[in-house]
């Protein structure tokens, strides 16, 4: 789709005007508008209501709600936009945008949130009936020469992002027998592949034996697809000396192991969110190269159950040395990360590591579904992530690495055990868990346990993968850029 500026309406079959609580329509709208509008729409936030008019250049005006003026941020013009798109009917093709006030952050998130919301996962959908349809040209109307001038970058960045977030929905939607631990290598090397600042290398069952990352061989050991340790390096005009490190949960199918998990199994395909969300990241460092050395690691497994499968009770030797009682063959996903944590701590000394995984569905219990629950070992670095997280919308609450808690983490036969039935606060135990292979490195880790998935359609997440913490990762690393 092509994004242009324009300096007045022109002909297309949707105009869209985004429209404040309390406020009068715009004076320079037409007379038919005037007469149609009756005045019983209240610009409630994603309240919309569509009108029709004959023989004229934009057949369809969609208003959209934005709520009370001085309540409105960058997140009710992104919700504003997802929930005009939603209105955006087969034969809708051109669309204009005609913005109350021209404030281009406000604009841009009305953008994104249209795009956003432009989304479905049908790369196994045959019918064309049910495919997305196609848009070919968004308006937006600018009367300053000034913001014309500066738009089409903006919007262009905007365009990159949703893009991501949408390719990192379709790896997370994606059943797990198109997306196996070789997929996200191959993934991983075509973004690399994009980019002359990137490196991608993918370890597989051998060169893991060789590094002795018996935690993610361990976990991978029942499943037919060896497991894969992908690791994606951004590095251009580097203002950051040590390099910063995002690892990723790639479990791309969990069934539980020996411990079989005994219900929403078929939801279990999008386990792999955390290294979906790394490449999501990756994908916008590739188009928008920000001045940093950045180091992305996605640890990919299937926690299946076979004859050579890990059992209950098994003990894995970590990276580092450390030996690990698998208590629970369900906890997996700290099983690979905790090789991953190791790896980046010895292999590349970084300035911090930030971790993504669904994690816990303990997160669910505590949190819920809107929200990523948060856990840092360093205030400085975890309140950048906070920040980050704040800026784009994508709600994350901290737990507290509770230190009486940590002498759960002990085993009687091991240095640790991967769960204990003790402390209950399941969502703390497994970040607890993490810490412990951080070795002191400043590190930040977001659950998404509850976050990764809607089973409700939100004004710019449809059903499914949410794609969240793309965009929150992607401001932490804008604002590491002096
Ligand atoms: N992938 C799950 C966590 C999960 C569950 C995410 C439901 C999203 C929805 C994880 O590997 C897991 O199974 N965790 C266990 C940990 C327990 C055995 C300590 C859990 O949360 O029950
Ligand atoms: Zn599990
Ligand atoms: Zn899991």
């Amino acid at each position: 789709m092509k994004i242009e500026i324009k300096d007045k309406i022109t002909k297309c079959d949707l105009l869209v005007i985004p429209f404040y609580e309390g406020k009068k329509l715009p004076s320079n709208q037409s007379v038919a508008l005037k007469n149609q509008y009756q005045g019983d729409f209240g610009a409630k936030p994603n309240e919309t209501v569509m009108l029709y008019q004959k023989n004229k250049i934009t057949p369809r005006i969609l208003l959209v709600g934005l709520g009370k003026h001085d309540k409105s941020n960058l997140d009710t013009w992104r919700q504003a936009g997802g929930s005009a798109l939603k209105h955006v009917k087969k034969p809708i093709k051109t669309i204009t945008i005609l913005p109350p006030k021209e404030d281009l952050e406000l604009l841009g998130a009305f953008v994104e949130g249209f795009l956003l919301a432009h989304y479905r996962y049908e790369d196994f959908i045959t019918d064309d009936d049910r495919k997305l349809h196609k848009l070919e040209a968004l308006n937006v109307v600018l009367s300053s020469k000034d913001l014309r001038s500066k738009a089409a970058g903006h919007f262009k960045e905007m365009e990159i992002i949703a893009n991501a977030v949408k390719d990192t929905r379709d790896m997370i939607n994606a059943p797990s027998n198109a997306m196996s631990p070789a997929e996200i290598g191959r993934a991983a090397q075509g973004i690399a592949k994009s980019s002359t600042k990137m490196t991608c290398k993918v370890f597989d069952q051998k060169k893991l034996e060789k590094l002795k990352m018996g935690c993610l061989l361990g976990v991978g050991a029942g499943a037919k697809e060896g497991p894969k340790l992908v690791i994606l390096e951004h590095k251009y005009k580097a203002q950051n000396k040590k390099p910063i490190v995002l690892i990723g949960k790639g479990i791309c199918f969990d069934a539980g192991g020996i411990h079989i998990k005994t219900h929403n199994l078929v939801e279990m395909k999008y386990d792999m969110t955390g290294a979906a969300t790394v490449l999501g990241v990756f994908r916008i460092l590739a188009k928008l190269k920000l001045p940093l050395h950045v180091i992305g690691i996605a640890a990919c497994a299937e926690n299946l159950l076979g004859e050579a499968a890990t059992k209950p009770g098994d003990i894995l030797k970590n990276y580092n040395g450390t030996t690990v009682e698998v208590t629970n063959t369900d906890a997996e996903g700290r099983l690979v990360l905790s090789d991953a944590i190791a790896y980046a701590v010895k292999q590349y000394k970084p300035q911090g590591i930030v971790d993504v995984a669904t994690l816990t569905g303990a997160a669910i219990t505590a949190l819920g579904y809107d929200m990523s629950a948060f856990m840092a070992n360093d205030e400085k670095w975890g309140n950048k992530v906070k920040e980050a997280a704040e800026a784009a919308y994508e709600p994350i609450w901290e737990l507290p690495t509770y230190e009486p808690y940590k002498k759960h983490l002990k085993s009687q036969i091991a240095d640790v055990a991967n769960y204990s039935r003790g402390p209950s606060a399941g969502t703390i135990m497994g970040g607890l868990f993490l810490e412990h292979f951080t070795k002191g490195t400043p590190w930040a880790h977001l659950d998404m346990g509850g976050s990764a998935w809607t089973k409700e359609s939100l004004p710019y997440i449809p059903k499914g993968a949410t794609g969240k913490n793309v965009r929150t990762l992607w401001k932490f690393l804008e604002n590491e850029v002096k």
